[in-house]
């Protein structure tokens, strides 16, 4: 029997709970379609980093480098300051693997309802490919009190003079700035790879999202590679959006979407609206891909820290997740399993978590669908 090592991190709050259900049915598919799974459990989180200080050190980002995907529960915890975890982990972690690809399918299942009123599964349907390395997630910037830097400081006092007519030189104000970076490398291998998602996956469509009407540099470069990238692809067709003109038709017209590709803040943003119009964060599952290299793959929700320890939370992102997780072993139809088990228990509609409108545990749904995958 083939054996995948797959190496576990649970993470805060109600991660623990929710990674146990996403073993539990990746085993069961495991047992019917003939492969074994050995999970490497690593402790990262807000436990390890209290009592040792580590996030994640270089040391373990080497080993967990080996490996061709990553299980990741949930990063937070209310007794470290907001960030900590989230960059030192979860963003280090994306970076140092180079996981240039957030893959979140949108989809709405039958059974499920949407918030948006006369949209049903025909119109919700989906994938966002979040570009997951650059933008304004490259941390570059700073705060400004006194001229460290004279040459930035004389830059954003004259754009201070010019926008506000604020004179900091005698107003004294502190000034905080980011920036964004897109490279044209970054921009071509997240475009190109959402052309090539939209062929495997018998698309017919890819959007790109910017604000190309404002920032003119960065995404004014980034429509010129879409455009480049495009012609490629004479099959696929092609639209391109404002991010503010996006969100309306998230909402107002979600079947016009097949593959939407955006840089990373942007698509940080839409992917929970994105969320919510398939039903919910229960039920989002999120890939970091690195096509070439090291893949991760989680809910799109936080560690919800009110639920920890409880079983009530909705594990089906993570399960379905998980189902990412075997795509990128090359477990094709076992994938389309998890995927099916999840389809068909929320169809039937007898087993519902809170977030459903139920009263279903953790454990009872990743129950059922472990049942389903069995019987299937
Ligand atoms: C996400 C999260 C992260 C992000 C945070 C926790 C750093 O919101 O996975 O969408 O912004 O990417
Ligand atoms: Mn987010």
């Amino acid at each position: 029997m083939t054996a995948h090592k797959v190496p576990v991190i649970p993470g805060d709050g109600i991660g623990p709970e929710i990674i146990r259900e996403g073993k539990k049915v990746l085993e069961a598919v495991g047992e019917v379609d003939g492969f074994d799974l050995n999970w490497i459990e690593y402790p990262f989180g807000a436990d390890h980093y209290l009592a040792t200080g580590e996030l994640i050190s270089e040391n373990s980002l080497k080993e967990l480098k080996k490996y061709k995907v990553v299980y990741l529960g949930a990063l937070g915890d209310p007794r470290v300051q907001p960030g900590v975890l989230e960059l030192g982990i979860l963003l280090k972690f994306r970076f140092y693997m180079d996981e240039y690809v957030n893959l979140r399918p949108v989809k709405l299942y039958e059974g499920v309802k949407t918030p948006l009123a006369n949209k049903g599964p025909s119109d919700i349907d989906f994938t966002v490919v979040r570009e997951n390395t650059e933008d304004f997630y490259v941390g570059i910037g700073s705060r400004v009190k006194t001229a460290k830097s004279k040459q930035t400081l004389d830059l954003v006092r004259e754009m201070y003079h010019l926008r506000f007519g604020i004179d900091l030189q005698s107003d004294a104000g502190e000034v905080a700035y980011q920036i964004g970076v897109i490279t044209r490398k970054g921009a071509k291998r997240i475009i190109k790879y959402s052309f090539d998602y939209a062929k495997s996956h018998g698309r017919k469509k890819v959007t790109a999202v910017d604000k190309a009407n404002v920032l003119t540099h960065m995404y004014g470069m980034w429509r010129e590679v879409f455009q480049e990238v495009a012609k490629g692809y004479p099959g696929i067709s092609t639209d391109m959006a404002f991010v503010d003109a996006t969100c309306m038709w998230f909402v107002k017209n979600p079947e016009w979407f097949e593959v939407v590709v955006m840089p990373n803040l942007f698509g940080d943003i839409l992917s929970d609206l994105g969320a919510m119009i398939q039903g919910g964060l229960g039920i989002a599952p999120g890939g970091n891909i690195n096509p070439e290299g090291t893949s991760m793959f989680e809910p799109i929700h936080g560690s919800a820290p009110k639920y920890k320890g409880k079983n009530v939370v909705n594990p089906i992102a993570t399960i379905l997740a998980g189902g990412l997780l075997l795509d990128q072993l090359g477990l094709r139809s076992s994938a389309a399993k998890v995927e099916k088990a999840v389809q068909a228990v929320l169809k039937a509609g007898k087993v519902r978590t809170q977030d459903l409108g139920g009263k279903a545990s953790t454990s009872q749904m990743g129950d059922a669908i472990t049942k389903k995958i069995k019987d299937m």
